[in-house]
């Protein structure tokens, strides 16, 4: 291939040579630093995935006994940050809060000792441990309540739940819950990750870093499709609706959110192992109206487009998931961020291990020898 041919979206064209994780999409595979993400979902938690995407290789007891300790212990924000929060309008979107507030921290904390590992360990620290406290402080600042303070005795996800619903949360949700942060704290080059690799490359702080990753993830076309799952199955309404409904998209050339993926051809393995999760806590506590309607339309669209590579994604359980622990919709991808701060810290660092400042070249299509024109002859 001729590198300099230009490729709209860089599609195809490698931004970086790295360590931290593999996707092969023909196969349904998923590797974080070599380990496949089943066996994470099934063995670690999302902390000590964290732990290995950044630091490259599995916690000792005692590292990891450490590291969630000081996680732990740095959940707690400025109350100049809340108090900064509480001037956002309610009506703004979680993830713009969140992009401000995650920047704010800058404010505080940068001094850039970029070179310094202890620095980089406690940016890291710091980032894991307070994007969750500012998504749940926004969650109920704008219902017009008093954010709660983080609970010490409770592990990472439990805490956030906690924080998000100011309620004991059941252990088995929990474990789901950090499963699914586990499944989305990484997936390759993508558009927030080259964001947060083409900021880091500048050599700003990582809160900086942080926030324009967060600001790309936000848009429509990377981390929202969980949230327009669940629209869509309002929108079904009921499982006697799903047939003719996947019928009428297929006509119209529609797409139906939370299938197909750009990688996988095959079942998104990720998908595979929420929906094992999902039925179990559905199984276990009940199951709901949407659950019903969701299987029902997995099962027609493998019917319909599963010849095309077209199954679900991971994003069709996860909207489901967050649905029933009573999550509101817009802060589905304030979620995603929360766990994708794990990939993102982990390019982060790497990209300092072998920085070159990001500088693409552009065809320049415009014209030339034009000459300035005063206003009044325009
Ligand atoms: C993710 C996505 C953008 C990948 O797209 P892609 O690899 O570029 O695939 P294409 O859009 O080129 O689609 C290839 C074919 O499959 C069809 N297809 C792909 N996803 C489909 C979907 N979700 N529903 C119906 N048809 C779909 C396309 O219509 C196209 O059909 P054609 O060959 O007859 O024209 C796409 O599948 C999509 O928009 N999915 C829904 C949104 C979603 O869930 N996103 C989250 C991804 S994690």
């Amino acid at each position: 291939m001729n590198v300099c041919e230009y490729k709209p979206g860089l599609e195809g064209i490698p931004a970086a040579r790295s360590r931290i994780s593999y996707v092969d999409g023909q196969q349904g595979l998923l590797e974080y630093r070599g380990i496949r993400i089943e066996e994470l979902a099934a063995q670690s938690s999302f902390l000590e995935t964290a732990y290995l995407l950044i630091w490259g290789q599995l916690p000792s007891k005692a590292e990891l006994e450490n590291f969630e300790t000081e996680v732990r212990y740095h959940r707690r924000i400025k109350y100049r940050i809340r108090d900064m929060m509480k001037c956002f309008p309610e009506s703004g979107h979680p993830m713009d809060a969140l992009q401000a507030s995650a920047a704010a921290l800058g404010l505080f904390y940068s001094r850039r000792a970029l070179d310094n590992p202890e620095y980089i360990r406690e940016a890291v620290v710091r980032i894991l441990a307070k994007i969750p406290t500012m998504v749940a402080a926004f969650q109920l600042m704008r219902q017009g309540n008093d954010p709660v303070q983080p609970r010490d005795d409770l592990d990472y996800s439990s805490n956030f739940l906690y924080m998000l619903t100011e309620r004991e949360p059941d252990p088995f949700a929990a474990q789901v819950f950090d499963v699914c942060l586990t499944l989305h704290a990484e997936h390759t080059m993508n558009a927030s990750t080259f964001s947060a690799m083409v900021t880091a490359s500048t050599l700003t702080d990582p809160y900086a870093v942080m926030a324009s990753a967060v600001g790309t993830l936000a848009g429509p076309l990377h981390g929202g499709a969980n949230e327009e799952v669940i629209g869509m199955l309002d929108e079904i309404g009921s499982v006697d609706n799903v047939r003719p409904f996947v019928e009428d998209a297929i006509a119209n050339k529609r797409k139906i959110m939370g299938f197909g993926h750009r990688v996988y051809k095959v079942k998104d393995p990720r998908a595979t192992i929420l929906q094992e999760l999902a039925e179990q806590l559905f199984q276990k506590n009940g199951s709901d109206h949407y659950y019903s309607i969701a299987v029902e339309l997995e099962k027609v669209v493998e019917e319909k487009l599963g010849y095309k590579g077209i199954y679900a994604n991971v994003d069709f359980y996860s909207g489901l998931v967050y649905r029933y622990l009573g999550i509101p919709t817009d802060l589905f991808t304030p979620i995603f961020a929360i766990a994708r701060v794990a990939g993102w810290l982990a390019h982060w660092k790497e990209q300092l291990t072998v920085n070159r400042i990001f500088r693409p070249t552009q065809e320049y299509v415009g014209e030339h020898g034009h000459s300035y024109v005063p206003i009044e002859k325009r």
